[in-house]
């Protein structure tokens, strides 16, 4: 039976689990180990929903590689977004002549990484791609590509495993998603 989830009097139901989160980043990691043999990237992931996700696939990462963070504002309480991105922290790394891969936990709107794509390339990285576990299907606001991505998922709202519910549910280590219409129905 689907395992279901009661959180601001929203239902939601297990969508993808611990391990097949664990095999999937084990597969991308190992295209990031094979891309950038020989080099040294920085993974800058994008704070707050990004902070598990890097943190596992970091560890499955054999190269060298720096880590940095990156935070944007949030979605703030809502399911949806607010369509206006702000910089709440930036890097602290240089930049400029580096191989920099983008860690985000999902693509919703595009609008996220876009505006992250523009501070970025204004610094001269020799490189930039992007990594999101997550990437919602739609007309995402980007007219780039998004270099690894872990799951196409639909675009209902989503949370656990660092994606979060006004600011709640971080925690959970699987990835749940809203019912239809979000109401209770029968266990
Ligand atoms: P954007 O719409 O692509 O700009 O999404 C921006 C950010 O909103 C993502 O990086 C997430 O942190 C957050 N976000 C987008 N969709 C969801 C969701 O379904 N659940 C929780 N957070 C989300
Ligand atoms: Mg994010």
């Amino acid at each position: 039976m689907t395992e279901l989830l009661k959180i601001n009097g929203d239902m939601f139901e297990k969508f993808i689990s611990e391990e097949q989160i664990r095999g999937r980043i084990k597969e991308l990691a190992a295209r990031i180990n094979a891309d950038y043999s020989g080099r040294i990237p920085i993974f800058i992931g994008v704070l707050n929903g990004a902070f598990i996700f890097l943190s596992d696939l970091i560890r499955e990462i054999s190269i060298d590689c720096e880590i940095d963070f990156f935070k944007l504002s949030s979605y703030g309480d809502a399911k949806i977004s607010s369509g206006q991105v702000k910089l709440l922290k930036d890097l602290d790394c240089q930049v400029s002549g580096r191989d920099i891969i983008v860690v985000e936990d999902i693509v919703d709107s595009g609008l996220s990484i876009a505006f992250t794509k523009k501070i970025i390339e204004k610094e001269n990285p020799k490189s930039l791609k992007f990594v999101s576990l997550l990437l919602k299907k739609g007309i995402p606001k980007i007219d780039f590509t998004i270099d690894y991505i872990g799951f196409e998922i639909p675009r209902d709202f989503v949370i656990g495993y660092g994606l979060d519910y006004a600011q709640k549910v971080r925690n959970l280590k699987s990835i749940y998603r809203i019912t239809p219409h979000g109401t209770a129905r029968p266990e």
